[in-house]
């Protein structure tokens, strides 16, 4: 299979989508947001689905939707969810499919991006004197779990202190 698709990964409040939507416009390629596919798969929002099917569902159904969109014989620039390449066989078709993106942002950086948004399950804390404090230890000590996979991209870009707009332009003289 010939590496035809752009993957973005990183931690969630990296700024995938967004970063993924200009990125889509700058090359003229269609662009998938995988969560959102599994959102149309399953007829439910992400937060849903975390809370009525549980995160084992959820990560089957995103095992499943990398699996087709990697298959897809067209290229197109992939927003991943932040922990897709957690699974094995997806890592797998990722890299084997596509070149990979990893947009890097520090913990205090996404704490400010996804601080005032109910979009995530895995980062519910609750309203509380130091809620500040819980969430970035939260956002530090997943992303280092997590970084070793991240840092498996091909690209790497520090996307802090520049717009959506900015990192895609810087992208597309990198890819
Ligand atoms: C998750 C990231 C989310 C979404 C789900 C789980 C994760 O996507 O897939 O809430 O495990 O990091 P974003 O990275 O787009 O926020």
């Amino acid at each position: 299979m010939k590496k035809r698709h752009i993957y973005l990964t990183g931690f969630m409040g990296a700024g995938k989508s967004r970063i993924g939507r200009h990125l889509a416009d700058l090359l003229n390629l269609p662009f998938v947001d995988t969560d959102q596919e599994i959102e149309k798969m399953v007829g439910k929002t992400v937060r849903r689905i975390f809370e009525e099917e549980g995160e084992a569902f959820f990560r089957k159904q995103e095992a499943e939707i990398v699996r087709q969109v990697s298959q897809h014989p067209a290229p197109r620039v992939v927003a991943l969810g932040g922990g897709a390449l957690n699974d094995s066989r997806s890592l797998e078709n990722i890299h084997r499919s596509g070149i990979v993106i990893y947009l890097k942002s520090a913990p205090e950086a996404i704490f400010k991006r996804v601080a005032h948004s109910r979009k995530r399950p895995l980062l519910d804390v609750d309203e509380a004197p130091d809620r500040e404090a819980i969430l970035v230890k939260r956002i530090e000590d997943l992303l280092q779990k997590r970084e070793g996979l991240y840092l498996q991209a091909d690209i790497i870009i520090d996307r802090d202190g520049l717009e959506a707009e900015q990192v895609a332009e810087k992208l597309l003289i990198l890819i």
